[in-house]
């Protein structure tokens, strides 16, 4: 598996991901906040065919660029089956795979954040959407979030994974890319928290609207 990162504006995120041979590719999160060409360029650099375009999330801090992706080269988009989008080429639920060339992407239901968010596993690394980001996760007031759901993906799903799988969030503030399942459990102060501590801290935590939530939440589900 051979994974490319792609920093957006405002920390946001997206991977390109491929099995070795090149054979196959998938986009993680893309944003009209990069030129298609930007994302394309790459694909075309790295792999003979872009097969998914895989939502981790609906996102309320950009807008995705899947289906412009999608219209362009014919990859399907992929979503959890409760994404509110009606675009779903291939809807998912937690424990379903997805081929890659030669490789598996395992979905790993990651609900929390929002109630449709979703993980995934890849030969070692695992992409965490804004469910497990670096030090922190990502706020459970809105998009149906739930506090408690969260504190089971990160205890029961992810932190269950392999010390040393590499995390890619879908969002850094700071310029960072990846951590590991270790580094997380062990300095995330989220993590650190007991599951009624967890639950009060994310109940009490409203950050500001981020910008653009309205016109994002708006494209990203259609
Ligand atoms: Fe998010």
């Amino acid at each position: 598996m051979r994974i490319f990162p792609f920093h957006s504006t405002r920390g946001c995120l997206s991977y390109l991901v491929t099995d070795a041979e090149g054979r196959a590719a998938a986009l993680v999160d893309p944003s009209v906040e990069l030129p298609l060409e930007t994302y394309l360029t790459e694909v075309e650099k790295h792999a003979s065919m872009l097969a998914y375009l895989i939502e981790t999330h609906t996102h309320a801090d950009h807008v995705s660029s899947a289906p412009e992706l999608a219209a362009r080269t014919g990859a399907k988009i992929v979503r959890h089956a409760l994404a509110p989008a009606t675009h779903k080429d291939i809807a998912v639920v937690g424990g379903e795979t997805l081929l890659l060339g030669a490789e598996t992407l395992r979905i790993l239901s990651a609900s929390g954040h929002t109630d449709e968010s979703i993980a995934l596993l890849a030969d070692g690394a695992v992409f965490t959407g804004d469910a497990l980001l670096i030090g922190g996760t990502g706020r459970t007031d809105f998009q149906r979030g739930n506090s408690g759901a969260l504190y089971h993906t990160l205890h029961e799903t992810l932190g269950e994974l392999a010390d040393e799988t590499i995390v890619y969030p879908a969002h850094d503030y700071r310029g960072r890319v990846a951590s590991t399942i270790e580094a997380e459990r062990r300095t995330n102060p989220r993590f650190a928290l007991d599951r009624d501590a967890f639950i009060a801290t994310m109940d009490a935590h409203h950050p500001p609207e981020p910008e653009l939530f309205e016109k994002s939440i708006a494209a990203n589900s259609k």
